[in-house]
């Protein structure tokens, strides 16, 4: 078991200010926390929180994500965007087009499921956690967490997992190859500020066109639960607020905000 390089990230970074402030922990609660904490003290944008295991790794709709030492990557990015609250989701949707860049990059066939998993095949490689400090109506700062499980065997996934490990895989899994955590780092901090950028820039259009093209969802009969309600119908892309659009049988369009989704 090895412990995060912190130079060997460093050296491969092309970035302006993603990850030239930046944090390598042994084990943190969550680097959402760690990073949340920083950025209410001020830190940078651009600073980044890596750990090489986490005590409590959060993940969406309040669930854990199990963060074991020596295999993954748990990584936050903090951002000081102009940006209203409401177009929160669009950063979101920034990292899971540089997450499946990264994954390419390290020759993983990979696709986005809305709205923030990365996909191995069928199987959940990866995810986004995006947490936002607001004022007034406008974000104030925002962590992006991103979890990836790179080097995790079959073995290591049945064991931390338990039962959800039927739908959970591993970079290792799914390629057959070993994924260097230092090299994979500095490609998605760079790919992160590379995305974020053109996103500030030239706005939503061009990260829905991204992201849809890289969704493995779209043209599918899918179903989304969230709580008791089940939504069924083909998945078309998603709309400026960030909702997944479902074309249901009768013809018309539902907007999701919200659930799981599956294909069906
Ligand atoms: C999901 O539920 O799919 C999102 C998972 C996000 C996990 C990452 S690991 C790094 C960062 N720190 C956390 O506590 N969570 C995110």
């Amino acid at each position: 078991m090895s412990l995060l390089d912190r130079r060997a990230i460093s050296e491969r970074l092309d970035t302006e200010s993603f990850g030239r402030t930046m944090y390598v922990f042994s084990e943190v609660g969550s680097t959402n926390e760690a990073a949340n904490e920083l950025a209410s003290n001020g830190a940078p944008h651009g600073t980044v929180v890596i750990a090489d295991s986490q005590t409590r790794g959060r993940g969406r709709m309040g669930r854990k994500w199990l963060s074991p030492p020596g295999c993954n990557l748990y990584i936050s990015v903090i951002l000081r965007p102009a940006l209203p609250a409401r177009d929160a989701p669009f950063i979101t949707f920034v990292a899971s087009i540089a997450l499946h860049e990264a994954a390419t990059g390290a020759g993983v066939k990979a696709s986005i499921k809305w709205p923030n998993d990365l996909l191995a095949g069928v199987k959940k490689a990866a995810g986004v956690l995006t947490e936002m400090e607001v004022e007034g109506e406008k974000a104030k700062y925002m962590v992006v967490g991103i979890g990836v499980n790179l080097n995790m065997t079959d073995k290591m996934l049945a064991a931390e997992l338990g039962e959800v490990a039927s739908e959970a895989t591993s970079f290792l899994v799914a390629s057959g190859r070993e994924v260097d955590r230092e090299a994979f780092a500095a490609s998605l901090i760079n790919q992160l500020e590379k995305r974020y950028t053109e996103f500030m820039s030239a706005g939503k259009g061009p990260i829905i066109q991204q992201w849809t093209k890289r969704c493995g969802l779209i043209g599918r009969q899918v179903e989304v639960c969230e709580g008791d309600s089940v939504t069924r119908g083909v998945a078309e892309g998603i709309n400026g607020a960030g909702h997944l659009l479902l074309r249901k049988t009768g013809g018309e369009v539902e907007e999701i905000g919200t659930g799981d989704v599956a294909i069906v």
